[in-house]
């Protein structure tokens, strides 16, 4: 591997973040991203208005990561793209651009799986940060997916559990917004959780059989304890809340830990890892950790800036892909349910 003088560009645009990365080899050499503060005004992704931001950005994001990277884009050996799972007008401004560059260029085009990124992120090559050895269970904790995956090898992965209803990420946004706070609400909760009590209010746990989660429920917890209790007293959610925050990152934190451990036990798995941007939750990573001594887990927490949505993952899969020949065709098409 060490011979070999690999460039590839990736690109990301699923959601609402416009990211773009090179790689070279297996280390990122730049990993930029254009995020769309419009859909804070609306309290969530407006899908319109993502996909005319991605428009604007891509083509300055592209830019900016091969100047960071401090290559020209004659220099890359491959352009690879995220072409789903996520919001099909945002997918296709991604997809039809990293197309338009691949043919440009005359070079390899590569598919990725946007939930394989946040899984495979783990293989960046990065100071400090182990990669998990095969086989070894990946929990991906995101805004649009809350699995437990199987992996036994890079493109060998079963999930073996996901929610049936909302993902985990939403459960922290939908419960912000009742609350009042911005969109999306998961790091501002995580902020508060830190300086309130976790054990202040209770709020159940659903009952799913098997590895499967489900987050509507507590989302509803929520909006009852709220309605009743401002009704009591209208300063409420001012006066408590961080305790409420705690309490609900707190709950959630155990949901998906009980998952996690029945996983673990049910595969003889103790290789853990995690990704997606609920993964940047301080006490998820704590959780996690404490794994470490309480059940004999080794433990895999990506760099925080490879745990919300971002290019450089999809820069690593590129890489893993272009190592093998497994490339796509100018008429792979962009898919917004696309599985693992
Ligand atoms: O992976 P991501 O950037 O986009 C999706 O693919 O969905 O994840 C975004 C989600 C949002 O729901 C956001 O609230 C949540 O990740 N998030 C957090 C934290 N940082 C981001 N949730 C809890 N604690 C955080 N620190
Ligand atoms: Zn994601």
């Amino acid at each position: 591997m060490a011979t070999q003088n690999i460039y590839i560009l990736g690109i990301e645009s699923s959601c609402d973040d416009t990211a773009a990365s090179v790689i070279h080899n297996g280390r990122i050499l730049s990993n930029v991203i254009a995020s769309q503060k419009i859909h804070e005004e609306y309290g969530g992704v407006v899908p319109e208005l993502a996909s005319r931001a991605h428009q604007q950005n891509i083509v300055p994001v592209v830019h900016q990561a091969l100047k960071k990277a401090n290559i020209t884009k004659d220099q890359l050996q491959a352009i690879a793209f995220t072409r789903g799972p996520g919001l099909m007008g945002s997918l296709l401004v991604g997809t039809s651009f990293a197309k338009s560059l691949a043919f440009a260029l005359n070079i390899p085009l590569i598919a990725v799986n946007h939930m394989q990124g946040h899984i495979l992120a783990h293989y960046i090559d990065e100071d400090g940060f182990d990669k998990p050895p095969f086989p070894f269970l990946a929990m991906t904790i995101s805004g649009g997916h809350t699995q437990i995956v199987r992996v036994d090898d890079y493109f060998d992965m079963t999930v073996i559990g996901e929610t049936i209803d909302d993902a985990v990420g939403e459960a922290f946004d939908k419960s912000g917004k009742i609350l009042g706070l911005g969109y999306p609400a998961g790091p501002e909760i995580d902020r508060r959780a830190k300086l309130g009590n976790p054990k202040a209010y209770k709020f159940t746990k659903p009952k799913v059989d098997g590895l499967n989660f489900s987050f509507s429920g507590l989302k509803t917890a929520v909006l009852y304890f709220i309605q009743k209790e401002v009704k009591a007293n209208p300063d409420f959610i001012e006066e408590n809340l961080n305790d409420i925050c705690a309490s609900i990152q707190y709950t959630i934190i155990n949901i998906l830990m009980d998952k996690l451990k029945l996983a673990s036990k049910e595969t003889g798995i103790k290789h853990i890892a995690i990704g997606g941007g609920v993964s940047a939750n301080s006490g998820v990573r704590q959780a996690l950790k404490d794994g470490e001594k309480k059940y004999g887990w080794t433990t895999y927490i990506p760099k925080f800036e490879f745990t919300t949505d971002n290019a450089a993952m999809i820069a690593i899969v590129g890489y893993l892909k272009y190592l093998e020949g497994n490339f796509s065709k100018q008429d792979v098409a962009a898919s917004a349910r696309l599985k693992i």
